[in-house]
């Protein structure tokens, strides 16, 4: 089949079973190109919660779909392809967060929404990389934080906020190959560009990079907004490649310089168009969450919704 057949056929069958197709940056361009939504996490969960769709279709890793299954219990959740992980998600067990409860039973812990459903049952409050310091600046200076499973983006916070926080030791394998230097040698070859960084990368708690004055750290959607609304011509951008095809869509006159062409999310670049229209064709593949986990995970995620 050809590319615009199956983009015939994905439209047919989302018409016919409304169907919502939410799409994140990081996923291929032409699956992109047939999303009725393109965001980060925290936009894909409010758009999820959102939608008078009967299915989701997500296009993203498991722990994203096991998030909307979360906040839409009663929508039918399908994913192109389930073996879709994340290995900052796969970085902690529920037993790590029980052992860090027992030690400090009036702490409070945040976590990233990169987690499964258990890790989230198990968390007091759960954020995003576009809500992270809002979050924490949210509990109580007299609360110890355990901050989950990211450690640059918990450093991150921990410089910007002042917050003293335990933090756990995971890493996105992306983001964690983005070093001080990677981002040094580059701004070096761009020195007019600004330099759009994401949190999760490794140099993003280091005091030099913080020094510059032509970095900004951003989740996903942010990029966006800060390429949109410039006036600069060129952009450093650290952070996946996929969110490049949508800069480039809405500032075709601008230049975006990728951090790093070698590497992409091996998970998230595994839907492809032939996988959304199976699942959309077959409902195979549906996330569901079971409803009492559900129903624990649902809790630290609304009250990050609600800050
Ligand atoms: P955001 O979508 O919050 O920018 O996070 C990026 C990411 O790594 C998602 O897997
Ligand atoms: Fe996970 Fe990193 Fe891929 Fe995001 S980019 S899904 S954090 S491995």
């Amino acid at each position: 089949m050809q590319q615009n057949e199956f983009i015939t056929e994905i439209q047919r069958f989302k018409k016919e079973k409304n169907a919502v197709i939410l799409a994140h940056y990081y996923v291929r361009p032409e699956v992109q190109d047939i999303a009725d939504y393109i965001g980060d996490s925290l936009g894909l969960s409010h758009a999820a919660s959102k939608t008078e769709a009967d299915i989701i279709v997500f296009c993203g890793v498991n722990f994203m779909a096991e998030t909307a299954s979360i906040i839409s219990p009663l929508k039918k959740v399908l994913i192109p392809d389930n073996t879709a992980g994340c290995s900052l998600a796969e970085s902690i067990e529920p037993q790590d967060i029980i052992r860090w409860k027992q030690n400090n039973p009036d702490g409070v812990v945040v976590s990233y929404v990169n987690t499964t459903a258990e890790i989230k049952a198990y968390s007091d409050i759960c954020c995003t990389s576009s809500n992270a310091l809002k979050i924490v600046n949210s509990i109580p200076a007299e609360k110890k934080i355990f901050f989950v499973p990211d450690t640059n983006l918990g450093n991150y916070i921990r410089i910007k906020t002042g917050r003293e926080m335990d933090i756990w030791d995971g890493d996105c394998c992306v983001h964690n190959r983005f070093d001080t230097k990677i981002v040094l040698d580059k701004s070096l070859e761009y020195p007019q560009a600004d330099i759009l960084i994401h949190p999760e990368s490794k140099c993003s708690s280091d005091p030099v990079i913080h020094s510059m004055s032509n970095a900004y750290f951003y989740s996903t959607s942010g990029m966006m907004k800060h390429v949109n609304s410039s006036h600069k011509r060129e952009f450093i951008i650290v952070t996946e490649e996929g969110v490049i095809h949508e800069m480039k869509k809405n500032n075709p006159h601008k230049e975006f310089i990728l951090i790093s062409t070698k590497a992409p999310c091996r998970q998230m670049k595994k839907v492809t168009l032939e996988k959304v229209l199976h699942t959309l064709q077959t409902e195979e593949f549906e996330v569901k969450v079971p409803a009492e986990l559900s129903e624990r995970a649902w809790l630290p995620i609304k009250r990050m919704l609600e800050v």
